[in-house]
Order: C-alpha cells, then structure tokens, then sequence
C-alpha cells in the first residue's frame, strides 16, 4: 500500500496554499521523484464484475509495477492473430492499487495522470467512476478530488478492453506508460500547462516567449505572482521574468512573457541543447506552485526552394518510421531501451523520425531531444474509415479533436517535433470530399501550435491530388512513391514533398539464400540479406530511394520503413494485403516484421550498413555474406560490399579480385518494385564480386582519395567452442529501471564468429539485478521473451538485465552445452 507522506512539505498558511511537490513538464527524473505511482499495484487478466469497487477481494491479483505490458508475456499461439504479434493483446485486463492521502492533505486537488494505457481505459476511484479513454496511445488525467478518502484508504481500479482485430501491428496491452499522482493546491499550474516558442533568433539572441496557464480551484479570485526562470544546461539562470496577474474563481487564466537569451545556444541534429523554464506562482509572497519545462532554441523553416531549413541550414532527413515496442521487451515503457534504439539508429546516419502511426512516449521525445533528432509526430493510422474492424475509426467523431489536441500540447514544447502529422495512409485520401476532414484536422493544428506544419502519408496518386485533399496539408509526405516526387512539385510548384515511408525491404539477419532471387517465401520463414526486392507489392530496394532523393534535389529526404524489426506485421509470410480484416496466420510461426536494417534486439542486418554507407561520412566498410558455405567449394558465391569510400578491393585468402569503384562499377539487382517494369536494377550503392568459395577469409579494404580508410574481414568459422559476452553499459543506475544490454556471440575456438550457430545459452544471473528480456531477432521464434534461456540466431542473442533499487553487482554467468562458459558483470550505482 502507498502511503502519501508529505510531512515534511507541509507549511501551514493561512490560506490552504502548501508546497507539496514540483513537478515537471517532460523531465523525467523530476517526474518520477515527486509523482511516481507505478508501484504496487494488482492486475487481473479477466472480465470481472464489480472490480472497481472498494471492498473487491483482490487478494489472489497479481503484483505488478507499471509500465506493464501484459501480453509480452506470451505465450505465442497460432489463436492469436500474427498480424498483432501472435500474442494476447486483447481482452480484458483489470488494475487495482491501495493507497492512503494524509488527511492533512484535505482542500488540495489530486489528480491521476497516465501517459497511456492500452486501451480502452476506463478508471474508477472508491468504486465511483472518474472517466474514460479509448486511444491507447494518448495521456490523460483525470481529477480524483471529489472522491478521495484523505485520511483513509482509496482504491484506484482500471479497466482495460483492448480489442481483437482493432492494430494492424503489436500494440501490447496495459498499462504501459507511466503514471503519475499529482497533488496540488488549489492554485496551480495544470498539466501541459507551458507553451514555449522562440520566434525570433537573430545575432546570438532568443526571443522567448511563454504561456502559462494559470488554474484556480478555489472560489475567490486570487492575485497571482508568476515568475520565471530560465536556466542553461549548467544551471545558470539566463533570464528571468515576473508577471502579476488576477485569477478568478474556477477558472483559469494564461499569462505571456517574452524573455530574452543572449549569446543562445541552438539545439540541432546532434547537438543537442536545451534550457529549462522554472515557473513558479506566489500568493501573498507564498510559493504555491512549481513547474519545469525543458526546451530548446531553434527555428525550423519549410520552403520550396530549399527545403527544410534548421537554423538556417539545410537539412535533409535521413529517417526511419517507428512502432512503438521495444523488442523483447515489448510495450511497457522505459527510457534507456527508447534511447539505445535511437542511439543505434543514429550509429546507422539517421537524423529524424517518424512516430508511425501514433502519438509516442513521452521518453522517446525526451530520447530525441537529447541525442538531436528531428521528429514527425503521428497522430492517426485511421480517421473515419477503418482499416481493421475495431480500429480507431469507431472512436474518431467523439474523441479525434481532443486526442489531436492533446497530442499537440504534451508535444509543443520539445524542439525535435518538427512536423504534426495528421495521418497515414488514411483512406479518406481517394474520396471526392476527403478534403475538408484534412482541413478540420490542419486548422486543429494550426490553431493549437501556429508553429509547425501538417502533413500526411500518402500512398494514392494522384488521387489526393486530384480531389485537392493534398492542398490541405502544408507539407505532402508520400508512401512507396518515389517516382512522383519530381512529378508533383512540377505539376504543384507550391507543393513541399518528402518520402514518408520507403523501401519497405525485407531480411532476416545472417541469413543468405543462393542464388539471388525474389523468391517470397522459404520453408524456414526467412528473407535472404541479399536485400534484393521481397516485402508487400509496394516495396522496393532502398537504392532505388537513394536514386530517387538524388534525382529530386527538392525532395525533403526520406523516412525508411522501419528503423527497428518490431512484433506483428510478419510481411511476406502470412499476409500482405492492409485490407485484410482476418488473421495473418497462414504462415505460421512468423510473428514479427522483416522490415527493417536492425532485426528486433537491435543487431544490425547488412542492410543498416548499405544505409551507413549512403547517410555517414567516418569511412566506413561492410561485405557479405559469412564465408562458411561448406559443401559449396568451387562454386560461385556473389559478395557485396557497401562503403562510402571511394573505392573497394575485396581479397580472398590473401588475393586480390580487384578494386571496384563507387559511382562507375554498378550492381545489377532483381527489382520488382510495381511502380517500375519488373527486372534487373542497376545499383550504385553495392559493389560486388562473383568470386568461387574456398574456406579461409574474405576481406574488404576501402580507399579513399587513393589512401586505405576503412577494412572489413570474415573468415570461415570452425565448430562452436565459446561464448562471448559484451555488454552495453558496464555500470547502469540502481534504480530498479536501468538496463544493460548484452550481446551474446557464439565463437569458434579461435575466436572468429560462427555465422550459424543456433546453440541454446543459459544465462544465469544473481545479486542486484534481474532479467528483463532475452531475444535473438529470428522473426519465427515462438520462444518467451521472459525466461533465462535463449537459442543463438545467427551467431547471435541478446539478455537484457534491469538493475535493482539497491546498489551492488550484478553477475551473469552464460553455458552451454559444449561450450566453454563465460561470465561477466555490470555494476549498479
Ligand atoms: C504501409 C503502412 C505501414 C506498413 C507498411 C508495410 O503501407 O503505412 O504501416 O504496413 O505499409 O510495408
């Protein structure tokens, strides 16, 4: 049980006014200090009567902590539907916490707030219902004042009711995002309460201008004292704003300050830089309330002739589209798995990201922020006509308007969003009057946040351009179409035009199929990593993309589909058609996408290093395939390498094959992108050798400006002997959240890796730290994600361990059957 102490805040005045926490906009270890109420909370998976009620026996519930996702759990069985991961994500799910609120607290405001919970929430307190939210991807909160016990016990209970059939991806199931209990007195600053725009930046110096809403619970006006203080990242105080101001009786009034930086500091594609606005309301000299909002300067500018332009310069975006899971770990939120995949995407070049097709976490803006990433954020997959039977569509008339805005004002304040995108695909685009839905939801936008522009992505054409739908975006974010670009900024010269989604290949890590083909399926359920066109009808190789931005100088730069491997969509087994209302079972196991450059633990499939090649400019080298093909002696193997060098000379065994140059030697690939005749591509991105197999090693050396710059070497494994353990991070913080990752590799006795092995680890893991998740990336695998043991993929596994609240060691010993053991450990502070 909770119990909400707060003795030692408490200073009585005269009015009911007390200091009882600060809180915070987007920090997150604010947040979490003075609001956290993700503990001790019970959860039933069943559809129960009576549950929100007070006195429900809820003795035999299952303890949980949130952020909790409870279908990662599993198991994986061919009754759930492929297409959401093969997983139970629908049903109905039940949450309870007991908590107690001094009494001395009586006269304050206490409200819940959730950034998300999946879905369908409805939220009771003391058996009285409070309110509901449908969308699984909103926050929201909701006042509990009237209901609250001070003094005594209360009981919050949740209901969640996520439905079959209404994702078209894994979107978990419960509670997954944080949750936060807010205390307050009746004068205060309400959620999302801070709008910071910084319009002019000009010479060295920001205008900052803030709006502040101000609440009053209480029913006599009060005469409010604002101050603000803006703090640099090393805590110095840079500007500082007062403002005095009557607040009337229930109700709430928003006050605007400009300030001014001098000698600012902008934040950019990586370079990140934020400042944080302290606000502060006194009454008759009393602090009654404090709020932090983080925010950075910069200025964004869309037009036709540059493009887009940040601070100034212009940017093109190296992107990816994202669903929100973390992989093994599923749903439930946590801010250093959001950051390693964001890290990892910025290792491959990318610069910006598309929150497909939903609002995000609060932590993968604050990820963004931090590591300077621009983003596009999502708010529908779905407007007033469905894609799947039970999605959001059934919710769009009552809740569209508040989700939208909603999204903005959580998202306003965070100087990576860049864009609001008020749609994907949706297929209101081919309707003649399709257009004044796009309208209501840019106006929307526009009337919430004035400072960045709409898009959509599209995936008719030229329907939206025909029925004008197109003119009601600012920007037009086309889906798996290169070959307009040019073609529509030429017939709409007022048009600004990005590839919101690309390529859409598909790969399995490690795995080869010879000879080069695009044939769709394997018994194996795997996709060959010769990258060469295999994915729904629409997709085609990334070169063809890179082709088409550098053939469309206009074009803002493209957004790949997707960054990380995620669970659902196993496209090309099982389904392929988006109308599809049915399940996606027919291929069996397939549970998880093939889509991406990084399979779902995050290793890197040789696709991320064709997109290095093009996005980075550290010299860099990669060739495949492994060179284990025993029983292939003598026949011809094809070995592609990607470089952004100027030129390759692969070697086999110590000889030379000769140097292939970048931009003259192409590589002819099997397309059969539909937009195109189907046939043979023609790629400046790969350069390749046929060259007969003979075990011993192939290595690549890139050259540039004439010089060595980067190599590359693979050598033909022996039989497996040993395992390597490599983690992360080597110290994480003790705070029960923190994870390490760790890369399990299967060598042979000389330390080269075996590209095959699919040897069973067992990890044995004791002192201050538990595990989270183990995986392999093999999109087949029908193995839980939630026990010490893990069979290579590949060569390869991932365990991931999550550190107590205590600090000490954590030490993980890794075994196998006939291979030598290793350990290793992570120490948590
Ligand atoms: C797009 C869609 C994505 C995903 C992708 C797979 O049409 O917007 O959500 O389904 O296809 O290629």
């Amino acid at each position: 049980m909770n119990v909400l102490k707060l003795n030692t805040l408490l200073l009585i005045i005269n009015f009911t006014f007390l200091c009882v926490s600060c809180k915070s906009e987007t920090n997150k270890n604010e947040a979490i200090k003075d609001s956290d109420f993700n503990k001790e909370w019970l959860f039933k998976k069943d559809s129960i009567v009576n549950a929100e009620t007070i006195n429900f026996d809820d003795s035999n519930w299952q303890q949980v902590n949130l952020p909790h996702d409870w279908s990662i759990e599993g198991p994986f069985d061919s009754k759930y539907n492929a297409r959401t991961g093969g997983l139970p994500v629908h049903g109905i799910g039940w949450y309870r916490k007991h908590f107690t609120i001094e009494k001395e607290l009586q006269g304050k405001q206490v409200a819940i707030e959730f950034d998300g919970a999946m879905s369908n929430a409805k939220v009771y307190l003391n058996g009285k219902y409070i309110g509901e939210r449908p969308y699984g991807y909103i926050g929201f909160e909701f006042d509990l004042t009237k209901h609250i016990n001070f003094g005594g016990n209360n009981v919050i209970a949740v209901r969640l009711a996520p439905e079959d059939l209404s994702m078209r991806w894994y979107a978990g199931a419960g509670i997954y995002r944080n949750v936060r209990l807010k205390i307050n007195n009746a004068v205060h600053i309400p959620q999302w309460g801070t709008y910071i725009t910084t319009p002019k930046v000009e010479n060295g110096n920001a205008e900052v201008n803030i709006e502040t809403t101000i609440k009053n619970s209480s029913n006599s006006t009060v005469n409010a004292l604002l101050e603000t203080v803006i703090k640099d990242e090393n805590g110095t105080v840079v500007a500082t704003k007062t403002s005095k101001t009557n607040v009337q009786a229930n109700s709430e009034s928003v006050v605007s300050t400009i300030s001014q930086i001098s000698n600012v500091t902008l934040w950019g594609i990586n370079a990140s830089y934020l400042y944080t606005a302290h606000s502060s309301i006194k009454i008759d000299n009393t602090i009654v309330d404090e709020y932090t909002t983080p925010f950075g300067v910069r200025t964004i500018e869309f037009n036709t002739k540059d493009g887009f332009l940040l601070n100034g310069k212009k940017v093109r975006f190296n992107g990816v589209c994202m669903h929100h899971d973390l992989g093994p770990l599923g749903a439930a939120v946590n801010y250093r798995a959001t950051e390693r995949q964001m890290q990892i995407m910025q290792s491959m070049g990318v610069n910006a990201l598309r929150t497909s097709h939903n609002p995000p976490s609060p932590e993968m803006l604050q990820v963004c922020d931090k590591l300077g990433i621009v983003v596009i954020d999502e708010a529908f997959d779905e407007w007033k006509i469905g894609k799947v039977p039970n999605g959001y569509h059934k919710y769009f008339d009552e809740w569209h308007e508040k989700d939208l805005r909603d999204m903005i004002k959580r998202d306003r304040n965070h100087p990576s969003v860049i864009m609001w995108s008020i749609g994907n695909e949706i297929l209101e685009q081919g309707k003649k009057d399709g257009w004044k839905l796009t309208k209501h939801l840019t106006d929307i936008c526009h009337d919430q946040d004035n400072t960045r522009p709409t898009t959509i992505g599209f995936n008719y054409y030229p329907a939206p351009f025909v029925n004008k739908l197109a003119n009601y975006v600012d920007i037009v974010g086309m889906n798996y179409w290169p070959t307009t670009y040019s073609k529509i900024i030429e017939e709409n010269p007022e048009m600004i035009v990005y590839g919101s989604e690309t390529s859409s290949q598909t790969s399995s890590r490690g795995i080869y199929h010879l000879p080069i083909e695009f044939k769709e399926k394997h018994e194996t359920n795997h996709v060959s990593s010769y990258d060469v066109t295999v994915g729904p009808p629409w997709a085609y190789a990334p070169d063809i993309e890179f082709d088409a931005q550098t053939q469309s100088p206009n074009s803002l730069g493209e957004f790949v589909w997707t960054g990380f491997d995620y669970l659902g969509e196993p496209t090309p087994y099982g389904g392929r058609d988006n109308s599809t209302n049915g399940y996606w079972n027919d291929d069996w196991p397939s549970r998880s996408s093939y889509f991406a450059p990084v399979d779902l633990c995050g290793f890197p499939k040789d696709r991320y290093y064709l997109y290095q090649s093009q996005w980075t400019t550290k010299p860099m080298v990669h060739v495949l395939p492994h060179w284990n093909w025993e029983g292939e002696e003598g026949k011809l193997i094809p070995v592609y390498s990607y470089t952004n060098c100027d030129e390759v000379e692969l070697f086999v065994n110590g000889k030379s094959y000769g140097k292939k140059v970048k931009g003259k030697d192409f590589t002819e690939i099997p397309s059969e992108y539909h937009h195109f005749e189907k046939g043979m591509y023609k790629t400046k991105y790969r350069l390749s050798w046929n060259v007969p197999y003979q075990p011993g090693s192939i290595k690549v050396v890139a050259y540039k400006n004439g010089k060595e710059a980067a190599t590359k070497e693979i050598k033909t494994a022996g039989k497996p002997a040993k395992i390597k353990l490599e983690a992360d991070r080597s110290i994480i913080t003790a705070n029960g959240e923190d994870l390490s990752f760790i890369t399990i590799t299967v060598l042979d006795e000389n330390g080269n890796i075996c590209p095959k092995a699919n040897n069973l680890i067992n990890f044995d893991i004791k002192g201050e730290g538990t595990l989270a998740a183990v995986g392999n990336g093999d999109q087949t695998s029908m193995a839980s994600f939630r026990v010490p043991h893990r069979k290579a993929f590949s060569g390869k596994c991932l365990l991931v361990v999550k550190s107590t609240e205590t600090a000490g060691t954590i030490h993980i010993k890794a075994s196998s059957d006939n291979l030598e053991s290793t350990s290793i450990s992570i120490e948590t502070k």
